[in-house]
């Protein structure tokens, strides 16, 4: 992994797109809408809703899960209206393995030029003795007939075993085999509490594929949590093994600590393509405008620190760290701010900002000063850096003003 190898709009090595192998490209499947907003207090509108499907949807996310039909009128209509007006995304609707479930998921993506139902059960021993109080022969008998139930309604059906990464491997690929026999063309792995480790998470992923008959022909799915922290890089190592469909939300918004963020699997994609030969098919220069989005209508604040769209992620206030951006913005960053549709990196003035990012702060408003009275303002500019937490524009302005004016006097 050498430094010039670091991949930025200026060394980026990765491959034009007419060189991008279909097999390698990754499915991202957004479910902001769904798991997402099941998040306490991240509850949207209907017109919410609406305008977060509609930025996804021209951002390139290949399938958009617009909720869970069965759970409430307002989810079914939401659902339906997205499924109406989509132009480019697939339309996923979830539903339990109950007949009423998917029936009522497939009335409402009907409208939708494709369209997906995506059915779920919980495997593992905790969710079949706690949840649903039954044994592996009911799994399977529920497997098979709502995946059958579903795919009665379209060819376009996904399965997930909820709480896979607990669940006994052997009993998993029988599940998995039958949800295949009986049409499932998407079967998803979800990390449902997110437990597993992403060395664990990959050899999942691969023995699988490997195992299960029939996994050639469907495309495995990851949904991770990040209850340690760990959702994107468990998402990727499935990746490397072979899924090919990646579950995520906009800011990572989800269940307890949430799922994978879409920003950071796609940027992680799109930045290290010098490692990993997969590329997505979203338009990277929304990713700021779609975190701002859904931050606002959730009013879920985006942490300063969080990858690629937190206020601090292109922002840098050391002096060397300054100094380094102003001569060659690739020394402290590996992706261009334009590349999540941000205008320039922030230079955040404070106390430690050296002479090289105050004259520059100066050249943007607009003063010019001689070299005594710049190094009057450089040392007034520190001593109240040292004062004061946030250093404004205006306190720089305010600050060379009166140096000018003393100047004068
Ligand atoms: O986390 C989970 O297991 C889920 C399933 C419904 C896919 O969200
Ligand atoms: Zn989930």
């Amino acid at each position: 992994m050498s430094s010039e190898k670091t991949s930025t709009s200026e060394s980026n090595t990765k491959s034009p797109k007419e060189e991008r192998r279909e097999d390698d490209r990754v499915i991202i499947f957004d479910t902001t809408l769904r798991d997402g907003e099941q998040c306490p207090g991240a509850t949207m509108t209907f017109e919410e809703k609406l305008q977060v499907a509609e930025l996804l949807d021209e951002m390139g996310v290949d399938v958009i899960e617009a909720g869970f039909p069965i759970a409430s009128q307002g989810d079914f209509e939401s659902v339906s209206e997205i499924a109406k007006r989509a132009k480019n995304s697939v339309i996923c609707g979830l539903s339990r393995a109950q007949i009423p479930d998917i029936d009522r998921c497939a009335e409402a993506i009907k409208p939708a030029k494709r369209g997906r139902i995506h059915t779920f059960i919980g495997t593992s021993p905790l969710h079949r003795k706690y949840q649903m109080g039954i044994d592996q022969d009911e799994v399977l008998n529920r497997i098979e007939k709502s995946v059958s139930r579903a795919r009665s309604h379209t060819d376009d059906v996904e399965w997930s075993c909820m709480d896979a990464t607990r669940t006994e491997e052997d009993f998993l690929c029988r599940c998995i085999e039958m949800a295949i026999k009986c049409g499932a063309t998407t079967v998803n792995i979800p990390d449902t509490v997110g437990y597993a480790l992403p060395h664990e998470f990959a050899d999942l992923i691969k023995m699988l594929i490997e195992k299960v008959p029939g996994a050639d022909e469907i495309v495995f799915s990851t949904h991770c949590h990040d209850d340690l922290g760990l959702a994107v890089a468990n998402s990727l190592a499935g990746v490397t093994k072979g899924a090919r469909q990646v579950e995520c939300t906009i800011n990572g918004l989800g269940e307890r600590a949430g799922n994978a963020a879409l920003e950071e699997i796609v940027m992680a994609i799109e930045t290290r393509s010098d490692a990993m030969p997969y590329w997505t098919g979203i338009d990277t220069t929304m990713l700021t405008r779609a975190s701002k989005l859904v931050s606002a209508v959730t009013a879920f604040p985006v942490q300063y620190n969080k990858a690629i769209v937190g206020r601090n992620a292109f922002a840098h206030e050391s002096g060397i760290h300054q100094d380094g951006v102003l001569k060659n913005a690739q020394t402290f960053e590996i992706m261009t701010p334009e590349s999540v549709g941000l205008t320039q990196s922030n230079l955040v003035m404070g106390k430690h900002s050296g002479r090289h990012a105050f004259r520059e702060k100066l050249k943007e408003l607009g003063y010019e000063l001689g070299d005594n009275a710049f190094e009057d303002a450089f040392v007034r500019f520190k001593a109240l850096a040292d004062r004061k937490k946030h250093v404004y524009d205006e306190d720089i302005e305010a600050l060379v003003d009166q140096e000018i004016a003393t100047a004068h006097d």
